[in-house]
């Protein structure tokens, strides 16, 4: 595989998104020149291409707290909750109160963080591993599962089990039942304009291969091109390489700064009108990376490009709506979030259902 870093003139022409469900040999795009690293996204937007093409990369803009709400949360003025009674399980409040702990006052409209009442909820934290309770780290690779989730699935099957849509009878209704109200839910957690807009996938991997496979087959050919960045996961490289592989379009890939931010100024150059689809990652599974994602959204429908979202490790940590995002689809995974393994999540915009009727087939009832 040749890598050669290609850096087109930058168009400038306005397409409408929504137009032309349109058909990449790969070319990375080689990074950096020797430059220090650039400390905030901000002065990306000094580089090479209009500011204003970049509207309000503000925390908020990026989903997260503003400076005020840190502030506040920050104040050392604020006071410290007492704890309920004796034998308190607040650890650090305890340090704190023994003045072990030497860590900024928190002030909060919650109660303290109880991480006992926390693990009480996960029945597999009672485990001991190597002589010593159970401590899980690892929520990016999965989560363990809360209780109320542990019971909802066997009460599936000890109350409802049966095939969804698929039969008249009392236990096939209430199957079905349980299954829309999941997709109401999660239409409702994501600010989805409809149900008929969420597709129930195994995971972030299948959905993004699903969007590759139906969508990307039918709309992407040769000459065209797919934009992703050095932060994708391999389940957000690898079907857009095969995809890339087969129709012969290009892959083309934004570098990222030494502290892994989305060089702005590069992904515009590589934005042009034969920029058929991005696809990028919201979270970075490796650096905790947030992309300003609503405007690189934005920044893909100028040109004309269609843009999927990986949610997969951002959707736990930030709030999730599809519609203020404005992606055209947003994909991630149940177990990463306190659900069962073998479930996820393929949002799709209406329109990107009509532009490939091999997916329209996944949103239906
Ligand atoms: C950013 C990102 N995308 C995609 C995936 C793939 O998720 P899954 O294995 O649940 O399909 C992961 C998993 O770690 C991830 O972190």
């Amino acid at each position: 595989m040749g890598y050669t870093c290609h850096q087109n003139s930058r168009q400038h022409k306005l397409l409408d998104s929504t137009a032309g469900c349109g058909k990449p040999h790969v070319r990375w795009c080689g990074r950096g020149n020797g430059r220090n690293p650039v400390a905030s996204t901000r002065s990306k937007l000094s580089e090479g291409f209009e500011p204003g093409l970049i509207a309000g990369l503000s925390p908020e803009a990026y989903g997260l707290p503003s400076e005020a709400e840190l502030q506040k949360l920050l104040s050392p003025a604020a006071t410290i909750p007492a704890s309920s009674g004796s034998g308190s399980s607040f650890y650090f409040i305890d340090e704190l109160k023994s003045g072990g702990f030497n860590s900024p006052a928190l002030s909060s409209a919650h109660p303290p963080f109880d991480v006992q009442a926390v693990r009480r909820d996960f029945p597999i934290l009672k485990e001991r591993v190597n002589g010593h309770p159970l401590v899980w780290f690892d929520n990016a690779a999965t989560t363990q599962k809360p209780q109320v989730v542990i019971d909802r699935i066997s009460s599936f099957y000890e109350h409802e089990n049966s095939n969804i849509h698929r039969a008249a009878h009392e236990l096939a209704a209430r199957a079905t039942d349980a299954y829309e109200k999941a997709r109401d839910t999660v239409a409702h957690f994501m600010n989805a304009s409809s149900s008929s807009e969420i597709v129930f996938v195994r995971g972030t991997t299948e959905a993004i291969n699903l969007v590759a496979q139906s969508w990307g087959q039918q709309n992407i050919g040769a000459g065209d091109e797919i934009v992703i960045t050095w932060l994708e996961h391999h389940a957000n490289i690898v079907p857009w390489k095969q995809l890339c592989d087969l129709t012969g379009a290009t892959l083309r890939v934004v570098p990222v700064d030494d502290d892994g931010q989305v060089l702005l100024g590069e992904y515009q150059k590589l934005l042009t009108t034969r920029t058929k689809l991005v696809s990028f990652t919201q979270v970075s599974n490796a650096l905790g990376t947030v992309t300003p994602a609503k405007e690189m959204i934005a920044m893909a429908h100028r040109v004309g490009a269609r843009v999927l979202l990986d949610g997969a490790q951002s959707v736990s940590h930030l709030r999730v709506d599809v519609q203020a995002l404005d992606c055209d689809w947003f994909v991630f995974s149940g177990h990463k979030i306190f659900g069962p393994t073998g479930i996820g999540v393929l949002y799709g915009k209406a329109v990107s259902f009509s532009c490939s009727p091999s997916l329209k087939n996944f949103n239906q009832r």
